[in-house]
Parts: C-alpha cells; sequence; structure tokens
C-alpha cells in the first residue's frame, strides 16, 4: 500500500490517543470506519500510517463534518475518506463493517452505538477499537455479553489524561452463534 500524503505534524491534532489508536488499526484494513469523527483526524493518521485502504467518517453533527471536509482538503485525503451524516453504524453498509472505531464519546454512547449496530455485524468479521470517555465499564460488559473477545486492554497518557482503549473482535461464526 502506498502513500501520497504529507508526514503527520503536530499541527494535524495527532496526540498520543489518536495515534494509538491508529496503531490498532491492522494495516490490511480494506475500510476503516470512525464513528464521532468531528474533525476527521483519526481517519487522516490512519491513512497516512498507511492502515487502511479507505476510510469512512461518520458523525451526527452537520458542523463537524464541514470542519472535517476542509482539513481532509488541507490534506489531500478527501478522495479517501468518505464523510456520512448519521447515527452511529446506521450510514453503512454490510460490506463496509470491517475495522470500526468509537471514541471520545461517553460509555452508554458507546454501548448504544453497539448495541443499535449489532444487526449489522451480524454474521461479520468485525474489529472494534473503542475509546469510551468516563469509564469503561459499560463497554467491557456489552462485549462480554456479543461474544467479542479482547484483544487489547490499554492506558494512554495524553496531556495529563489517562484513556482506556479497549480492542475487540469477533469471527463471522462465532457472530452466527451469539446473534
Ligand atoms: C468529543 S468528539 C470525539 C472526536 C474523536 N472521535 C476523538 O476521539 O477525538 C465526539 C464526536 O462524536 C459525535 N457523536 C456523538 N454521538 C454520535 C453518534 N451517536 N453518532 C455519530 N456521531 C456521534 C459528536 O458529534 C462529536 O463530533
Amino acid at each position: 500500500m502506498t502513500s501520497s500524503l504529507p508526514p503527520i505534524t503536530r499541527k494535524l491534532g495527532v496526540t498520543p490517543r489518536i495515534r494509538a489508536l491508529a496503531s490498532f488499526v491492522p494495516p490490511t484494513t480494506r475500510v476503516f470506519v470512525d464513528i464521532g469523527t468531528n474533525h476527521a483526524i483519526l481517519p487522516i493518521a490512519v491513512l497516512r500510517e498507511q492502515r487502511a485502504m479507505r476510510c469512512i467518517g461518520i458523525d451526527k453533527s452537520a458542523s463537524a463534518l464541514e470542519d472535517a471536509q476542509r482539513r481532509l482538503r488541507r490534506c489531500h485525503a478527501l478522495d479517501r475518506v468518505e464523510l456520512r451524516i448519521g447515527d452511529g453504524l446506521e450510514p453503512l453498509t454490510r460490506d463496509e463493517v470491517d475495522t470500526i472505531c468509537i471514541a471520545g464519546v461517553g460509555p452508554r454512547t458507546v454501548a448504544a452505538i453497539l448495541t443499535d449496530g449489532l444487526p449489522l455485524m451480524k454474521e461479520q468479521e468485525v474489529r472494534l477499537v473503542l475509546n469510551p470517555f468516563g469509564g469503561s465499564a459499560e463497554t467491557r460488559t456489552f462485549l462480554a455479553e456479543h461474544g467479542f473477545a479482547l484483544l487489547a486492554d490499554t492506558e494512554v497518557m495524553d496531556r495529563g489524561r489517562t484513556y482506556t482503549i479497549l480492542v475487540a473482535q469477533r469471527g463471522a461464526s462465532r457472530l452466527e452463534r451469539q446473534l
């Protein structure tokens, strides 16, 4: 996979937390989906590290996506990051379920997005990269109750704060049994 994108600069807003999230996106990722993408910083970081062929950034805020569009243009990444407005996984189709990140929202929102997205994830290989803000108990319960194996459970320090990152995966055969 080649990238013609300029290197990451601090100005882009790629913090240690964003870098850590990007590091859990497997380099073989076909479609990287960032739910709650806000300014699309994470998809840009993922592309620059050559971890995905293409990205989809989803946000329920139109103004956030307008800002994201400007940032993508500045970073020459408009052709590889598609922005969609909507709630959680709702703007996705089944063939776009691959590696999905939900970061920077509260644990209840993470759980609600994943619960609503369960039908779309059914019978799909899916990797989740999760970074709930303000506690991870609900996210852990969701993962355990729905048959996701925890691949990583780690903390990252960023500007004086500690953030939890959970990486989970579920395979197609297991999905069939669970849903
Ligand atoms: C604090 S920002 C986090 C941005 C980025 N993910 C990060 O970790 O830095 C939260 C973003 O999630 C979006 N958001 C919250 N709930 C959402 C939902 N159910 N579906 C899509 N976007 C959502 C908000 O509009 C906002 O842009």
